[in-house]
């Protein structure tokens, strides 16, 4: 079990956080949630779905037939009139919605409820005049832009489920998804901004639809003003195709089961899972956990959620669940680098943050700058800290709290995934307390266990696997077009109960601890990536024999990509130590996957590990990497290529140095 965190130390400290009595008087605050949501936890997910507006009510609240559940069965809604025209028919249209900071400086747009309003509504009416009918999938290729967070409306308000692809993956990952979906358009960008310089998007997405012939229409979003091919008839400009649209728009309501997006992750095999969410069970689980975990507070808060739009965590808490709470949230088109240092601080004062959501690997890296970056600023309007997205190590926990935080700000960790749809585990900041390192315990309304490798659940002070025991209203509604994949990688490892493929702990007060992946699955910076999506990619490489990725762990970035390959035939003799061999590797696992699956480290070696059946030891190349003394070796075939690989790396060490 891969420990991210060095949990024996941390349970001795015992180190506790009481909920600030500011927050504990909130009316968000209502401790007795715990108790009625264990008592009945269908009707407390009942009250949850009524803070939503409903066009037709549901019969029942639940089907469930094991793995396949059915949330609000018979009720009708639209997702997108539930984000934006309730609001604006509320009376707060002139509410900010987001109030939006480009990657360069001087660059800002507020954008109000009237405005998403409008917006959504013409780009429905475009899409509908494109011929994109309800169930339609229709894929969004976008960097951190207004247009993304309408383009998902638009297709939400028609019934068009979208997929989201983070605008860094390669032409070839947004074909496989393209096509694994079937989409019938693509929404997409000319170029975006990156640290102030344009770089070029719709020639990746001309790429990727070259050989997707069922793609009809690629939208595009005028962002850098640069150059771009055009296919007549099927390339419109967003602002040609929406902006003369009428501003009003019908919209109809749709089944609670209606699809409402897919999202791509990697599992434990090359191809990435097509994750299907629904419409009303997500809605409501995304509201409702939005609104109790950040003690959201619509009419006075500015949250911060920092991650992408292309992944879970965007869709969910920076459009669907603030949104559907009226939220005002500020939006940032860049990410921190060095030469920017205290760009997030200038931020939160400027705007008056009041909720930041982040994570562990950011906090991180801000620790590595020095809290002198962010003594300068006044940051005392921030009332709550979110982590998400890995195991947050106490000391970036406190120093997040210490710093960021002012030493009065709650740190949340809200453990979840891409197949939740929304957070399952957290403590809440205004009712229970806090330890740093734990997400505490279940939402109200979820059940989770920590079980043995039977099944049994373990008692405190125990480790296992985390399972999730009851079906909860934003939970997957499966793989798109796996029904096989569905049922084996979550429900077959334990019976009856939803495998996470985490490791967790309880502690002696029954807390979780969550531990890291339990697969072969990585996480790097807070994103989920294959090892096998990785073997297959530079297997693709025409000198590549065998490779093997593991992940090792990283201080800044949680896990870090470690790759072993053997060649055909040899390196050239020039390429000393096979510097430019390796660099051409990384490069081609860039172009089939994305720069973010690019290994920190690849060696090249004679031979892998093996086992007299011929299986690779992931174990002991994961041993090297983190320069660990070697578990057990007694399976291994052949003993010595393991100090062969060892001392390889520790000469590449010293060239480095040198
Ligand atoms: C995996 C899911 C959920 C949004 C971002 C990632 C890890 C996530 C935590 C946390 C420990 C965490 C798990 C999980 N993870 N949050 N608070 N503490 N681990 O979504 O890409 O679907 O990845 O991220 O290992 O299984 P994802």
């Amino acid at each position: 079990m891969a420990a991210n965190v060095a949990l024996d130390a941390l349970l001795h400290e015992h180190r506790r956080f009481p909920p600030p009595p500011e927050l504990s008087a909130s009316a968000n605050a209502q401790p007795e949630i715990y108790d009625e949501a264990a008592k009945d936890h269908l009707a407390f997910w009942e009250q949850m779905a009524e803070r939503l507006d409903w066009a037709e009510r549901w019969d029942h609240v639940l089907d469930w037939e094991l793995p396949y559940a059915k949330w609000f069965v018979g009720g009708k809604l639209n997702a997108a009139v539930n984000c934006v025209d309730r609001h604006v028919a509320a009376g707060r249209g002139d509410m900010v919605a987001f109030h939006w900071v480009a990657d360069a400086e001087h660059d800002r747009r507020d954008v109000t409820y009237a405005d998403l309003h409008r917006e959504v509504c013409k780009a429905a009416n475009a899409l509908t005049e494109l011929g994109i009918q309800a169930g339609d999938r229709v894929a969004i290729y976008m960097p951190m832009i207004p247009e993304t967070v309408v383009a998902m409306l638009a297709c939400a308000r028609i019934g068009a489920p979208h997929t989201v692809v983070f605008c860094g993956f390669s032409a070839e990952a947004l074909r496989g998804r393209i096509l694994d979906c079937n989409c019938r358009a693509v929404i997409t960008v000319d170029g975006q901004f990156r640290r102030g310089s344009p770089a070029p998007v719709k020639p990746t997405v001309d790429d990727a639809v070259a050989a997707c012939p069922d793609v009809r229409h690629v939208l595009v979003v005028r962002r850098t003003g640069d150059e771009v091919n055009w296919q007549d008839g099927r390339d419109h400009w967003w602002h040609d195709a929406v902006d003369p649209q009428p501003e009003e728009h019908e919209a109809q309501a749709f089944d609670a089961e209606h699809p409402l997006y897919i999202m791509y992750t990697s599992g434990t095999t090359a191809k990435p899972k097509g994750i299907l969410h629904t419409t009303g069970g997500y809605l409501t689980h995304v509201s409702a956990t939005h609104h109790y975990i950040f003690d959201l507070q619509p009419e006075t808060d500015v949250y911060w959620c920092a991650a992408d739009i292309g992944w879970v965590t965007g869709h969910s808490y920076i459009v669907y669940g603030p949104l559907a709470n009226g939220a005002t949230s500020l939006m940032y088109e860049g990410t921190p680098h060095p030469g920017d240092k205290d760009r997030w601080w200038k931020l939160i004062e400027e705007h008056k943050v009041t909720i930041l959501y982040t994570a562990p690997t950011t906090i991180r890296t801000f620790m590595k700058w020095g809290a002198q970056e962010l003594q300068r600023y006044d940051l005392s309007s921030l009332r709550v800290l979110g982590s998400v997205g890995e195991p947050i190590n106490p000391e970036a926990w406190i120093w997040y709290h210490t710093y960021v935080g002012g030493g009065k700000a709650p740190v949340v960790d809200t453990w979840w995934q891409t197949e939740t749809g929304g957070i399952l585990i957290t403590p809440l900041p205004g009712i229970t307390e806090a330890k740093p390192g734990a997400a505490m315990r279940p939402f109200p309304g979820i059940s989770a266990d920590v079980v043995d490798d039977e099944g049994k659940p373990v008692p405190n002070g125990s480790g296992g696997f985390l399972v999730i025991t009851q079906p909860w209203p934003g939970m997957l509604r499966g793989i798109w077009g796996d029904d096989q994949r569905y049922r084996h990688t979550y429900w077959s490892r334990f019976d009856g109960v939803y495998f996470a493929g985490d490791g967790a702990k309880k502690d002696e007060d029954g807390d979780l601890w969550l531990l890291g992946r339990v697969d072969d699955v990585m996480n790097v910076s807070g994103h989920r990536i294959s090892t096998a999506e990785i073997e297959h990619a530079l297997v693709g490489h025409p000198s590549v024999a065998e490779a093997a990725v593991v992940g090792a762990t990283d201080a800044i970035t949680g896990q870090a990509i470690v790759a072993f390959v053997t060649v055909r035939g040899h390196v050239a003799d020039d390429d000393a130590g096979g510097e430019r061999f390796v660099e051409d590797l990384r490069n081609h696992v860039a172009t089939a996957i994305g720069p973010i699956a690019k290994p920190r480290q690849i060696m090249i070696t004679p031979e892998l590990p093996k086992t007299r059946s011929g299986k690779i030891m992931r174990r002991l190349l994961r041993d090297i990497a983190e320069n660990r003394e070697l578990g057990d070796v007694t399976t291994l075939l052949d003993p010595t290529i393991t100090d062969m690989i060892r001392e390889r790396m520790a000469d590449r060490a010293e060239e480095h140095e040198g």
